[in-house]
């Protein structure tokens, strides 16, 4: 008999080699088959331990065992130098170019809603203002009474709200449950968790009990608001400037604030910007005619009273935007119903490339 160890030191030379000569990942899983497989080499080796004697089989088969690891890790340190290889054959190869732009998109197309809400508090975030959101579900304390709108003010009539079975508890007592007529009550909820200086902003979802070409029972506002020591109604004008133009793209678009009537600021304004009536179209930009596109004002001292902020020490604005408006306006769209048609056409047609980016430059309808 020869002595135990020799033909295991021949078949490890040997399958050293053949791992050594290994190109790839095939060639690895034949030599692991073939040696360490229920019919390989070392296997059916194994499987004549039986015969021999205890001694024997004691000292062959500590060899046997040893030997089957050592094949397992060499094809386990062939197989992972042979991937890292292949890894780097890769990255020699190819290349990664990070100035190209995104591909076009082939099916999926941005709503205008999103699309203007996006451009929105881009522009406004570039100015300073953080988004806030609060719920669509809200009492008449929040949505109304902290907003200065007394009970008899036509704005919480049924035929304009909606109102919701059940009150509930709310700073102010007992409140109606209402669908928020517009995001003006996150006003309300943030300054009462936090202390000035504030500056935020709220799209969102808003309701009122109206329907035709261009009322919705369901629309979009945006709303704004900035409080602190200091900012005054220079502020204001110049924020909404600034707004007005980046959001047309009309750097010297005429922009006039005219005197009106809001519960919640005091003075307050409605902000017109410069148009031509074409037939029943507008065209934005100098012309003879104004349009109006949104509310604003100086906060009422009684709001900040209702939400605990001295109004001797803070004061500052707020305005509010109807978000289809503006889109219907900067992108030709002739009725808000179809925005809630989820009609694919209209969506192609009005709809936005994935990935655009907007920004202070306006809207980038492709
Ligand atoms: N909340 C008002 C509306 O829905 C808009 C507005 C907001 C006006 C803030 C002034 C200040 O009509």
């Amino acid at each position: 008999m020869p002595p135990p160890a020799a033909d295991l030191e021949r078949l490890k030379a040997e399958l050293t080699a053949e791992i050594a000569a290994a190109g790839d990942a095939d060639a690895i899983e034949k030599i692991r088959v073939a040696a360490l497989g229920r019919k390989g080499t070392v296997t059916e080796l194994m499987k004549t331990l039986g015969a021999l004697s205890p001694d024997e089989r004691r000292v062959r088969g500590a060899l046997l065992n040893a030997l089957k690891d050592e094949i397992a890790a060499l094809l386990e340190a062939r197989s992972a130098g042979l991937a890292d290889r292949a890894l780097d054959a890769r990255l020699a190869s190819e290349s990664v170019d990070v100035t190209l732009p995104p591909r076009p998109e082939r099916i999926g197309r941005i709503h205008p809603v999103s699309q203007t809400m996006d451009e929105v508090i881009a522009i406004l975030g570039d100015i300073g203002f953080a988004v806030a959101e609060g719920p669509d579900i809200e009492d008449d304390w929040y949505n109304f009474t902290a907003l200065n709108i007394p009970p008899d003010h036509p704005a919480r009539q049924e035929h304009d709200t909606f109102y919701l079975p059940g009150e509930r508890e709310s700073p102010g007592g007992r409140a109606r449950m209402v669908l928020r007529t517009h995001t003006s009550p996150v006003q309300i909820r943030t300054m009462m968790r936090a202390k000035p200086p504030l500056r935020i902003i709220v799209p969102g979802r808003t309701y009122r009990c109206d329907s035709d070409a261009t009322h919705s029972p369901m629309f979009h506002q945006v709303e704004g608001l900035a409080i602190d020591e200091t900012t005054h109604m220079g502020h204001l004008k110049g924020c909404l400037i600034e707004f007005c133009r980046a959001y047309f793209g009309i750097e010297d678009l005429p922009v006039r604030f005219r005197a009106s009537y809001f519960p919640f600021t005091e003075p307050s304004a409605e902000v017109d910007i410069g148009c031509t009536r074409v037939g029943g179209e507008f065209r934005i930009g100098h012309g003879d005619d104004w349009l109006e596109i949104l509310g604003c004002g100086m906060v009422n001292p009684r709001v900040l009273k209702n939400c605990g902020i001295d109004p001797a020490r803070y004061q500052g604005f707020a305005f509010g935007l109807g978000l289809e408006r503006i889109a219907m306006l900067k992108y030709g769209i002739p009725d808000l119903r179809t925005f809630y048609e989820s009609d694919l056409r209209w969506l192609r047609h009005y709809g936005f490339a994935a990935l655009a980016q907007p920004g202070l430059t306006g809207g980038l309808n492709p």
